[in-house]
């Protein structure tokens, strides 16, 4: 008998769920921060908002790049609608990576009774300069760190998140 197996008998190991669950919230909270952008301890970009309510810049810059780009179809706010899936959701349970490959290359659903389309957005500079912002916006608002609404105090654009936009737009 391992010893795993002998603490499974003796019901020691009632703590593993316990363990999972804080896990999950060490992968969204943030662990460090570089040019006003923040990450979670695997390197994946998170939001940060302070106790007094002031939001990151990414997470105010998506704000407005998801009701620029994407709420048409997935609902104001990251909330989702009759056509398209609840962001706020989506960017807690699929993997980051995952998240970026469907905005980049689109997804079809073909049902008997619905054509549901995810358009590929990969050269579309006004969304893919921004896709860091759009996720961690949803990402804050899928764990309610930020309220319903346009965020009030924000954090000022940081000179390299500048430099890399206008990079990034080819300015
Ligand atoms: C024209 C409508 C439309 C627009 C605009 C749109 N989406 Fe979608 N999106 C969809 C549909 C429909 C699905 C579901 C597709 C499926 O089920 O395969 C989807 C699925 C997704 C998914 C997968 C969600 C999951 O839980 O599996 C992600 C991520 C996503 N969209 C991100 C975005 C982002 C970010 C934007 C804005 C840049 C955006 N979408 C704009 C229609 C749209």
């Amino acid at each position: 008998m391992t010893v795993t197996e002998r603490l499974l008998l003796l019901g020691l190991l009632t703590a593993v769920p316990f363990a999972a669950a804080a896990q999950d919230v060490d992968n969204i909270t943030a662990a460090y921060s570089e040019d006003g952008r923040y990450f979670t301890e695997d390197d994946v970009p998170t939001y940060n908002i302070r106790e007094d309510g002031t939001v990151d810049w990414p997470t105010y810059s998506g704000f407005r790049r998801y009701h620029s780009e994407c709420y048409v179809c997935h609902g104001p706010e990251g909330e989702g609608s009759s056509y398209a899936p609840a962001l706020k959701v989506s960017a807690i349970d699929m993997d980051y990576y995952d998240f970026l490959d469907v905005v980049a290359n689109g997804r079809t659903k073909v049902t008997a009774s619905q054509n549901l389309v995810m358009p590929a957005f990969g050269e579309n500079p006004n969304v893919m300069c921004f896709l860091n912002d759009i996720y961690v916006y949803l990402k804050a608002r899928g764990t309610d760190a930020v309220p319903r609404g346009r965020p009030g105090k924000r954090d000022m654009k940081s000179e390299a998140i500048r430099e890399d936009e206008n990079a990034c737009l080819g300015d």
